[in-house]
């Protein structure tokens, strides 16, 4: 069969290396793709959201699934505008219909939907231009820390976790009357902290059955020791020590499945992966946030200890055959480490040359290059997040340390990772 993978980050890097270990892949396309995946597939330049010129590749390519990595073409509505084709229709796209990938395009339709089936998450309220007043009292009689989530995408920007109360109503104030995190951003849900310890909870669902991935907890900020500005995720480890079986099966009853009961009562169509960004909180699991595709870094940890055929896993995805699979998982730990240009999140140059890609990978280490290009003979940096080392090791101290010296022997300029992913845990 044939694939086209979309997307061009560590997490489409990390899925085109399990996708070509399978045979029942015969060619892999990526759009956009990176250098990484260039060594794995055929890169097509067509942007994530440009359906009409993928489906043109699909048709032409005679492409059997495709694997949407991003959520920007999903909010968009790629599901749809593939099953609305009559040339595309029976292409199985992994990935949520546009109206169930909501779940994570609107922190509001998210909200109302756990309300609306009992999942537990952070008590809330939703304020517009409308209801404005009402949400500057709500604010003033709300415990601190109160946090403040604009509507719609916002590149991991949206969610700010304000101290007092003078800074959530300033906040409020720019979000609704001054568009700060634009048009949709002027809705903003206005919720109570939860407290605990976060993790990632991975499903892949056909939207009848579903299966569970390895969890994998990541590492936001910029600063050693979970400090500094929030970024798109600087490390993740894998698994997670304190997400034990008990625990698991809280998340499983009160989260996983009604989510997906939720999904089927409301009509909302999903054959695709669920990113479940939780709070463990005393034992007690709470929804901070849905996803409607999986994580980036987190597929760079959680691929790696997938032991199944991951395109044998998309197909059952699209013929609604999930109950036939049982997931095995490599029991050794994980620890992922990201390499950043100096600078990231905030201004970075673009364009360095990336030494040392070509020198001795050390066996149970795997390097997943994020934005890359080739530029001539060499391979420069595209984008903040550059590289991506995963280690296997039989701790998460031993896995970490591997990745850290894997990253040693890589170089540009103004390289950039944090020696401490999994602190918590060593
Ligand atoms: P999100 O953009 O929804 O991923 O939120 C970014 C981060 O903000 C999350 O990973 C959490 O660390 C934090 N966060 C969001 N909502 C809450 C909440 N209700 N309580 C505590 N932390 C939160
Ligand atoms: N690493 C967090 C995310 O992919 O949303």
């Amino acid at each position: 069969m044939n694939i086209l993978l979309i997307g061009s980050g560590g997490r489409e890097h990390a899925f085109a290396w399990k996708i070509k270990q399978s045979d029942l892949c015969s060619q892999l396309f990526i759009a956009p793709g990176n250098a990484g995946t260039s060594s794995l597939g055929t890169n097509v330049a067509i942007a994530t959201t440009d359906f009409e010129s993928l489906a043109a590749l699909c048709v032409e390519q005679n492409i059997g699934i495709v694997l949407v990595g991003p959520e920007e073409p999903l909010v968009k509505g790629i599901y749809d505008f593939f099953k609305n084709r009559k040339d595309t229709q029976k292409i199985g796209v992994i990935g949520p219909s546009q109206a169930a990938a909501q779940l994570e395009g609107s922190k509001a339709f998210a909200k109302a939907f756990m309300h609306r089936h009992q999942v537990p998450t952070a008590a809330y309220q939703e304020f517009t231009v409308d209801n404005y007043a009402k949400g500057i009292d709500y604010i003033k009689g709300h415990a601190l820390p109160i946090v403040l989530k604009a509507d719609g995408l916002a590149a991991g920007k949206g969610v700010i976790i304000c101290q007092n109360h003078l800074e959530a109503l300033s906040e409020y104030e720019l979000m609704i009357h001054r568009a700060k995190f634009g048009e949709a951003g002027k809705r903003v849900v206005v919720e109570e902290f939860l407290t605990g310890i976060e993790l990632s909870v991975f499903v892949l669902t056909d939207g009848e059955n579903y299966v569970l991935l390895p969890e994998a907890k990541d590492y936001k900020r910029i600063g050693i020791g979970d400090t500094g500005l929030n970024t798109g995720g600087m490390g993740a480890v894998s698994p997670v020590p304190f997400a034990d079986d008990a625990f698991l099966q809280k998340v499983k009853e009160r989260i996983i499945e009604p989510t997906l009961a939720g999904l089927k009562k409301d009509k909302l169509v999903y054959k695709g992966f669920i990113f479940f960004g939780l709070m463990n909180n005393e034992g007690e699991p709470g929804v901070i946030e849905y996803n409607c595709r999986m994580g980036d870094p987190e597929t760079e940890a959680v691929m790696p200890r997938i032991k199944n055929d991951l395109v044998q896993l998309l197909i059952a995805t699209s013929q609604q055959r999930l109950n036939e699979i049982v997931i095995e998982t490599d029991e050794r730990s994980v620890a992922t480490v990201v390499a950043v240009s100096g600078g990231y999140p905030g201004d970075y140059e673009k364009g360095k040359v990336i030494l040392g890609l070509g020198g001795n990978i050390l066996e149970d280490s795997i390097v997943f290059q994020c934005g890359t290009k080739h530029e001539e003979e060499h391979i420069v940096t595209n984008g903040g997040r550059v590289l991506t080392v995963t280690s296997f090791g039989n701790t998460i101290a031993e896995a970490a340390e591997q990745s850290n010296y894997m990253l040693e022997q890589l170089y540009f300029d103004d390289i950039y990772f944090r020696t401490d992913i999994g602190y918590e845990f060593r």
